[in-house]
């Protein structure tokens, strides 16, 4: 779909789990159910939830929890008529300031060996390939890798923000 709306990056609210249900069943071969979405806004102080909207549509999620000094990814889809038009990566600039404003030196995450894709978006912010997890996923038992940031109060993650922001802008 063509983005003609205005897109905006707001914390998860309980209103939006339907919508984000509903990419998450697109997204994923195992997706997350509604309620999990409902108990971690409810009950999991360390975790964090963003949308994208488009206008006032909900077209993207991501989340992370924050674990010790590291922001770890735990979710993060874009509705698939949505994609290719710079949502994800609006999300992950969102992501990585909330994740400085929490205090994480890092972030991390676990992504398919295959999802060419979500690895793709993750290096655009200067996420590396750190480990190999195998057979990490037990639906299919498809090997995960990690992958992480450089210190996100350094110079060079300051400088992606700082870059990802202005691109925004402009
Ligand atoms: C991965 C995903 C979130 C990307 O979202 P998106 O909104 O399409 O991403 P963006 O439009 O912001 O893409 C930013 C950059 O990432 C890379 N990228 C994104 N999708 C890509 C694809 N299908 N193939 C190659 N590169 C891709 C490109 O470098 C792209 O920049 P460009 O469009 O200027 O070339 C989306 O494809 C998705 O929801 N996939 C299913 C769920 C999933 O895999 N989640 C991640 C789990 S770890």
């Amino acid at each position: 779909m063509a983005l003609t709306a205005r897109v905006s990056v707001d914390p998860m609210r309980l209103e939006d789990v339907a919508a984000v249900h509903e990419i998450e069943r697109l997204s994923f071969q195992t997706p997350w159910p509604a309620h999990a979405f409902e108990q971690e806004l409810k009950g999991n102080r360390l975790a964090r939830y963003l949308v994208a909207r488009a206008g006032e549509r909900v077209v993207g999620f991501a989340g992370i929890w924050s674990m010790v000094d590291d922001a770890h990814v735990t979710t993060f889809g874009v509705h698939p008529d949505w994609r290719r038009q710079g949502i994800g990566r609006h999300l992950l600039l969102n992501l990585a300031e909330l994740s400085l404003v929490i205090g994480a030196r890092r972030m991390t995450l676990e992504v398919r060996a295959s999802n060419h894709a979500a690895q793709a978006l993750y290096r655009t912010f200067d996420f590396d390939i750190v480990g190999h997890r195998p057979g990490y996923y037990t639906d299919d038992g498809e090997d995960a890798l990690i992958m992480t940031t450089p210190e996100l109060d350094g110079p060079a993650m300051r400088g992606r923000i700082a870059t990802e922001r202005a691109r925004l802008a402009g």
